[in-house]
């Protein structure tokens, strides 16, 4: 029996990460967030100055990252960087070494490593469409820009950072035009994707939405 994994793609802050980590923790399933292996990658690459546009370079160093997630919280090489990589700059250089070929295909087994049973949930920009093509359930997740910002800024606040809503919109759209125009794995809804636009939800309706869509594909069968 193949092992169950629902992919949650879809634009930066549209909650992606919020609704994949709670329904894994209701399933009992185990969560990995794509977009962090990107984002140690992007500063392992800083750390290491090595430019973020030198492809094998930062390629060599993806294929022996030192990163490890534990309860929820990520390591670089031993170290809490939890704070560092959240960081809008490192978001923008996630993006900039995200577009490289190489990169991306020297974290692909790693990535694929998590599928373990009982099951994973999985967010990013590929799951579903190059990392796991045969997902029980892959679910576009999205919101408008605005949204997007007003909910990063206040994720931000909440934590206590500083945070300029006019700066993250303009983060926002310049990531999404560069996420969505790249060649390799560009950023976009798959015709076997289900759509879950949350402007107007809370992270419980989503959640709720996330668990009846995989119900439903579990009795199919798939
Ligand atoms: O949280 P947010 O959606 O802003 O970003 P993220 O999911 O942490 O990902 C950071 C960057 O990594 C994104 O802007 C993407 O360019 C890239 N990424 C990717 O290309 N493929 C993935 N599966 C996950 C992230
Ligand atoms: O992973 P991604 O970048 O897509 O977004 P996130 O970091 O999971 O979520 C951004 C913020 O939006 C979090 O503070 C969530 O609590 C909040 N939020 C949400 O995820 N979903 C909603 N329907 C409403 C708010």
């Amino acid at each position: 029996m193949t092992i169950a994994v629902i992919t949650i793609d879809g634009p930066s802050a549209s909650g992606k990460g919020t609704v994949a980590a709670r329904v894994a923790r209701l399933l009992g399933f185990a969560y990995l967030d794509s977009g962090a292996l990107y984002r140690l990658t992007a500063l392992h690459a800083k750390r290491s100055s090595v430019s973020w546009n030198d492809e094998e370079a930062v390629a060599a160093l993806a294929r022996a990252l030192p990163a490890e997630f534990r309860d929820d919280a990520v390591f670089l090489a031993g170290e809490f960087v939890e704070a560092e990589i959240r960081s809008e700059e490192i978001g923008m250089g996630a993006s900039a070494i995200a577009a490289l070929p190489a990169v991306r295909a020297a974290l692909l087994e790693r990535q694929r490593a998590y599928r373990q049973a009982p099951g994973l949930v999985t967010d990013g920009r590929d799951m579903g469409s190059v990392v796991f093509p045969d997902a029980t359930l892959k679910v576009f997740l999205t919101a408008g820009a605005d949204v997007r910002a007003d909910r990063r800024y206040k994720q931000l606040i909440s934590k206590g950072d500083s945070a300029n809503l006019p700066r993250i919109l303009q983060d926002i759209h310049e990531r999404d035009a560069r996420d969505a125009a790249r060649t390799v794995a560009p950023l976009r809804q798959e015709p076997d994707a289900r759509l879950l636009d949350t402007s107007d939800m809370t992270v419980e309706q989503a959640v709720e939405s996330v668990l009846a869509w995989y119900r439903e594909a579990s009795a199919s069968g798939h």
